[in-house]
């Protein structure tokens, strides 16, 4: 089920539909040319509320990780009261594995520019901060090249197209110092506050007391440019693509850049329904499984999400896959694909020397749970544990999280349920890789004072 025509990569040549090869920038003309800036022109011609209302209808879920629906978040904004609010644009893209928002930066920068514009007038705001990674040093220069062609031609800065309507739109790029923590929303504005990436406790959520203690309204790339069809061609047509839920949960719909990558012939972003499965999506756009190898589990969505098992190749990429195929959920819908080669004790190391070292330290569960799962992670992979040690991994990381109570924010979480399931899915590997446990009994040679005791060495546990 892909979708039956590109839609965010309508410009971008994307398999099946067009070559990579033939992908460029599209600049501000091209971009007009090709009908860009008409959907923002119409939505200026409308009530702020009714574009809030067609977005709440599409169902659209945010992109960015959590799937929480937009058009409902922009409802928890309080009325504009003649202060500034602000748009907060997620763009820092941190998560191993994830690779889409690039897409949209690197080839349509525009794209996401009328999202922008769209969204500050649907939800009036006028302040747009783009918070872009530090490392994605050519597509800040591609985006910022991109706010500059929009300021020069009316979009941004109260002049042109916002004119009529007396409206003015300022946007300003933010670019990040490499910490994967400020892509957490709050640490996010923290960071563009000048401050370090820490998150901040929530009640108050952003959308009442966010940026400089105003309204603000954090979005990921996608879902932004997503907006704008969905504002063209209405809520009706963006639910004709994906997947109601199977079990009474909001639904999946609408496209959903998908970035491949690991063990497949040909990795790359795809654009496809919410909903296919994810054998089809390596099979029929990734070229299949690297040198016709056998599928050993995926990485869901970003390795926070935790892993999907080798009889999960078939888990369908929608919402509803957290509860149905025992992860965390879709995340960024961009898997990582391991063959049968794959040592995943190395896999569940090396994600967890990554959260431990961007755990920023606040919370003692994250801080400390962090470095002692990565360390015994170490001694499982370098032979040096026992059976008792799987047990206090699958405990140390089970107690970490928002979902069990002990964070601030999902950092720590992320790091559970990748540990988790990749522990509990391939136990038998992390299994023969230890000691069994051992306990000394003592038991009693004869002599009542049990001065002559021998000590007697049991195996249990294993
Ligand atoms: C540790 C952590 C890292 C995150 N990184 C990102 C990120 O790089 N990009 C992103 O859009 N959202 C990220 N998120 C999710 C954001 O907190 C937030 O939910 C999102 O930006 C909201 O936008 P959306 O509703 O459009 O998805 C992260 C969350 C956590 C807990
Ligand atoms: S969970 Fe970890 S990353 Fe998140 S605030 Fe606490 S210490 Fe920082």
């Amino acid at each position: 089920m892909p979708v039956t025509e590109p839609v965010l990569t309508r410009r971008i040549p994307t398999a099946p539909w067009g070559d990579p090869r033939d992908r460029r920038i599209i600049g501000y003309d091209e971009y007009v040319r090709t009908g860009g800036y008409e959907t923002l022109r119409r939505a200026l011609t409308m009530d702020p509320s009714s574009l809030v209302q067609t977005v709440k209808e599409s169902e659209l879920r945010g992109r960015g990780g959590a799937g929480f629906p937009c058009g409902l978040k922009w409802t928890f904004l309080p009325p504009p009261d003649g202060n500034r609010r602000y748009l907060a644009i997620n763009c820092d893209e941190a998560e191993p594995g994830t690779f889409k928002d690039r897409l949209l930066c690197d080839y349509d920068p525009h794209l996401v520019l009328e999202g922008i514009a769209i969204t500050c007038w649907a939800c009036r705001l006028d302040t747009a901060y783009f918070f872009i990674r530090g490392e994605y040093h050519h597509q800040a220069k591609i985006v910022e090249r991109a706010i500059r062609e929009a300021y020069e031609k009316g979009v941004f800065g109260g002049r042109g197209l916002m004119q009529a309507c007396d409206f003015k739109v300022d946007c300003h790029m933010h670019r990040g110092a490499g910490a994967y923590i400020c892509g957490e929303e709050t640490g996010l504005l923290e960071a563009v506050e000048g401050r370090r990436g820490w998150p901040r406790l929530k009640p108050p959520f952003p959308a009442v007391k966010g940026l400089f203690g105003r309204p603000t309204i954090v979005n990921n790339v996608e879902t932004l440019a997503a907006v704008v069809p969905i504002v063209d061609r209405g809520a009706a047509w963006w639910k004709s693509m994906g997947t109601a839920s199977s079990i009474g949960a909001p639904g999946s719909y609408g496209p959903k850049l998908m970035g491949v990558s690991g063990h497949v012939n040909r990795p790359g972003v795809y654009e496809c329904d919410l909903g296919i499965p994810l054998r089809k999506l390596v099979d029929e756009f990734a070229g299949g499984m690297r040198a016709g190898r056998r599928f050993k589990g995926a990485i869901a969505g970003g390795v926070s999400m935790g892993i999907l098992g080798p009889d999960q190749f078939d888990a369908e990429m929608d919402f509803d896959i957290g509860r149905r195929y025992d992860v965390m959920g879709l995340g960024t819908a961009c898997p990582t694909i391991f063959d049968d080669q794959t040592d995943m004790v190395a896999v569940a190391r090396n994600i967890s020397r990554f959260f431990s070292n961007e755990s920023c330290g606040q919370c003692t569960p994250c801080r400390e749970g962090a470095q002692w799962m990565y360390r015994l992670l170490c001694r499982i992979e370098e032979g040096d544990a026992t059976t008792k040690d799987l047990d206090l991994l699958n405990e140390l990381a089970g107690s970490m999280g928002i979902i069990p109570g002990t964070t601030i924010c999902g950092l720590a979480d992320g790091h559970n349920w990748a540990v988790r399931t990749i522990l509990n899915k391939y136990w038998a590997e992390f299994a023969g890789r230890v000691k069994p446990s051992y306990h000394g009994l003592t038991v009693s040679a004869g002599r009542a004072d049990g001065v002559s005791s021998a000590r007697i060495v049991g195996a249990t546990g294993a």
